[in-house]
């Protein structure tokens, strides 16, 4: 459903030197033309890349304040991102749930906020693997859900992504049914509590150990509207491969 969406999150990797060579692999790729792609670079390497990387690629932050700047130490502005010609933001990911502590509903308001100053939002959810081997795979993705449906007034420029935690940097993929299967669960949800409008509307996107080699059968699924890629989208041609693996 909608547009293929295919997002590489950088998370905080890269040097200067890295980081042009990186991009200069992208601007010479060949890119599927009915993809939307977007980069995620540090915040510190946001310009450079911005100033150098085709317009083909929208750039996001990889987080948000959650209100309008200020004295805040140490924190970037959603106004921040957009001056610097951020188009999205990743918000909710599991590193920042889990390692930095984040939680659901401080995460839904920054949603909000970025949603409200215009910014699209990469919206990311997903279980442990304690909680899918508890069988609590649904209930842990739809609470998360919630927190964003609860403070989100529209849906328009929201992008799920369905990154299960276990998946994440352990070179351990979701099966495409195991991902297919929580994805038209999340349809069935925004169904269910949003409007059947934005279910079928709203892409749902898959992340955990995306790579060149798996994600041609991951595609195929119906309900997989994309990608949101860690480790392989460090890699340029490894990440045009993901994103021409549209169906
Ligand atoms: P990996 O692709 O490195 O597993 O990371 C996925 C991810 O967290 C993207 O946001």
């Amino acid at each position: 459903s909608g547009k293929f969406f295919v997002g590489g999150n950088w998370k905080c990797n890269g040097t200067k030197d890295s980081i042009a060579k990186l991009v200069s692999d992208l601007n010479s790729a060949s890119l599927e033309a009915d993809v939307d792609v977007v980069v995620s670079p540090p915040f510190v390497y946001i310009d450079q890349v911005k100033s150098s990387l085709t317009d083909r690629i929208e750039i996001s932050g990889q987080n948000s304040w959650v209100r309008k700047g200020g004295a805040f130490t140490g924190e970037i502005s959603v106004e921040q991102l957009k001056d610097i010609g951020c188009k999205w933001v990743i918000l909710g990911h599991s590193e920042r749930r889990h390692v930095i502590g984040e939680k659901d509903e401080f995460i839904g308001k920054k949603a909000a906020y970025a949603l409200s100053e215009g910014l699209g939002v990469i919206a990311c959810i997903g279980e442990k693997l304690e909680e899918r081997e508890a069988g609590k795979t649904f209930d842990v993705c739809f609470e998360q859900l919630k927190a964003f449906a609860d403070a989100v007034p529209s849906w328009d420029k929201v992008v799920v992504a369905y990154e299960p935690v276990w998946a994440i940097g352990t070179g351990k993929v979701a099966s495409p049914q195991q991902a297919q299967e929580v994805h038209v669960a999340v349809r069935d949800w925004l169904k269910k509590n949003v409007s059947e409008e934005v279910a079928s509307k709203t892409r749902i996107i898959y992340g955990g150990s995306v790579n060149g080699g798996n994600c041609a059968e991951l595609a195929k699924e119906e309900d997989i509207d994309g990608f949101l890629v860690g480790g392989a989208s460090l890699k340029g041609p490894e990440f045009a491969t993901i994103v021409n693996s549209v169906t």
